[in-house]
C-alpha cells in the first residue's frame, strides 16, 4: 500500500478507482500483505515449528479464511458459527482449536462430532459438561485447560484477558485440581495447557512472565502436555512509528522453555496476520464547522469500525489523494451515527479537505468488519480483496431490503 504521484494504491490498484466502482464505505484487503504476514510469522517461529491457528474472530470472511488455510494455517474459533465457517473454508478439523468461556451443549456436541484438535475448556463446569456429553456418545475427547496466569499484558484494559480479575481461564489452584480430575476421567484426554493474556501486545516482557508461570505450574502438575497453546496477542504498529514485539526474541524464549518438554506449540494469532492487510475507504459527506475544530463527517461510522468507540483505539487516517495545503483548524473525523462516541480521530495539520474527498482508515483488517453492526439500521460495507492486481468481491454490500 503506497502512493503513486500522490494517489493511494493498494497492490497497484488506485483506491479512487475502487471507490468509484464499488462505492463507499469499502473494506479493501491486500492478499500480498496477508501472505507476507503469514510468511513472516512462520519465519520468526521456525525454530519451534508451531501449529498456527488463525483467530477467526479477528476476521471471519470465508474467502480470506480459505486463503489463510492455503497458506497452511489452522483456526482458533470461539463459537459454533466460527467453527462451522472454518470447516466450510476448508480448514481441517485436526487444525482447529475451540476457546471461549461459555460453550453450550450444542457447540460442544458439534465440536466432538467433527473431531476437532482441542476443546480448550475455561472452567470446571465446562469440563464436567464436556465429560458428560462425551460419556453419552461413548467417546474420548481431547481437551485443553485454559490457565489464567494472572499476567498483565500491558495493553488496553479492554483487551487484557490474563489477569485474575478477567473472566478467562482458571486459576493455578483450579488448574491443578482439574489436571488431577481429568487424569482419572474415562472420557476426557487432557492434551493441552492453553493461555491467552491479551491483544495488541508490543513487548516480549509480558510473554516472558507468562512463560515463567507456565514453567512453574507444569513442574507442579508433573504432567506431560502434548500441546502448549500460547494464544495470540502479537501487536502491530498502528501509528506507523511504534516499536513492536520482537517475534524472534519471543521465539527464543519459547525455545528455551521447551527444552526437555517434548510439547508442540500452538499459536492463535489474529491481528498480526490480518490487521495491516485491510483499509477502510470512506467518502466525506459534509464538513461542518465546529468549536475550535472542523467535523469531517464520513460515510463510514462506528457501525463499520467499532474499535475507536469501543476501546478508544486509534487508527491512522490518510487522504486518497494528497495535496500540499495544510488545514489551519484541527479535523475531527466522525461518522453519521447518532452517538458522540462515533468518532475516529482528531488530527492536527491534516491536509485541507473538501466534501466528497476520499480518505483511508488504516489497519482495519482485524476486528474491523468482524465487530461491525447494523446500528442505526446501516447496511454493512462491501469487502474486496486485491490479489495479483485482480479485484475480487469477497462480501457484497448488505442491502436495505435484506434488513427491513
Ligand atoms: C483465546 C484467544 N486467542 C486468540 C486471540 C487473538 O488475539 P490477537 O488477534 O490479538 O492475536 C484472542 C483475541 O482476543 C483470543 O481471545
Amino acid at each position: 500500500m503506497k502512493y503513486r504521484k500522490k494517489n493511494f494504491l493498494i497492490e497497484n490498484v488506485f483506491a479512487k478507482k475502487l471507490a468509484t466502482k464499488h462505492a463507499t464505505p469499502l473494506y479493501c484487503y491486500s492478499y500480498k500483505k496477508i501472505k507476507q504476514n503469514v510468511l513472516n510469522f512462520k519465519e520468526n517461529f521456525k525454530n519451534i515449528n508451531p501449529l498456527i491457528c488463525f483467530s477467526v474472530k479477528s476476521n471471519p470472511n470465508k474467502i480470506l479464511l480459505n486463503e489463510i488455510k492455503r497458506l497452511g494455517l489452522g483456526a482458533d474459533v470461539v463459537s459454533l458459527g466460527e467453527l462451522m465457517l472454518a470447516l466450510k473454508s476448508g480448514i481441517k478439523a485436526d487444525k482447529i482449536v475451540f476457546s471461549g468461556v461459555g460453550k453450550t451443549v450444542k457447540e460442544i456436541d458439534f465440536a466432538i462430532k467433527k473431531k476437532i484438535l482441542l476443546i480448550n475448556a475455561e472452567s470446571k463446569s465446562e469440563i464436567l459438561n464436556i465429560e458428560k456429553i462425551a460419556k453419552t456418545k461413548n467417546k474420548i475427547v481431547n481437551i485443553g485447560i485454559r490457565l489464567n496466569p494472572n499476567t498483565d499484558a500491558n495493553t488496553l484494559s479492554q483487551i487484557s484477558t490474563g489477569k485474575k480479575e478477567n473472566k478467562f481461564g482458571v486459576s493455578e489452584k483450579i488448574f491443578l485440581d482439574l489436571v488431577k480430575y481429568t487424569k482419572k476421567s474415562k472420557n476426557l484426554k487432557l492434551k493441552c495447557l492453553s493461555v491467552h493474556i491479551g491483544s495488541q501486545i508490543l513487548n516480549h516482557k509480558p510473554y516472558e512472565k507468562m512463560i515463567r508461570v507456565l514453567n512453574r505450574l507444569i513442574k507442579k502438575t508433573n504432567f506431560h502436555f502434548e500441546y502448549i497453546d500460547l494464544g495470540g496477542g502479537m501487536g502491530i504498529d498502528y501509528k506507523n512509528n511504534q516499536k513492536i514485539l520482537n517475534l524472534k526474541k519471543y521465539s527464543k524464549i519459547i525455545e528455551k522453555f521447551l527444552k526437555n518438554k517434548n510439547s508442540k506449540i500452538i499459536f492463535e494469532p489474529g491481528r498480526s496476520i490480518i490487521a495491516n492487510s485491510g483499509v477502510l475507504i470512506s467518502k466525506i459527506i459534509y464538513i461542518k464547522e465546529g468549536y475550535k475544530k472542523d467535523f469531517i463527517i464520513l460515510d463510514a461510522a462506528m457501525n463499520d469500525l467499532m474499535r475507536p468507540a469501543l476501546y478508544g483505539a486509534e487508527h491512522r487516517i490518510i487522504p486518497v489523494k494528497k495535496n500540499n495545503n495544510k488545514s489551519k483548524k484541527d479535523y475531527e473525523f466522525v461518522g453519521p451515527v447518532c452517538e458522540s462516541t462515533d468518532k475516529f480521530s482528531t488530527i492536527r495539520n491534516f491536509q485541507k479537505l473538501k466534501e466528497n474527498d476520499l480518505i483511508v482508515i488504516c489497519d482495519v483488517g482485524a476486528y474491523g468488519m468482524s465487530l461491525s453492526s447494523n446500528y442505526n439500521l446501516r447496511p454493512k460495507a462491501k469487502e474486496i480483496l486485491i490479489k495479483n492486481s485482480k479485484t475480487l468481491v469477497i462480501n457484497k454490500r448488505q442491502t436495505l431490503k435484506s434488513l427491513i
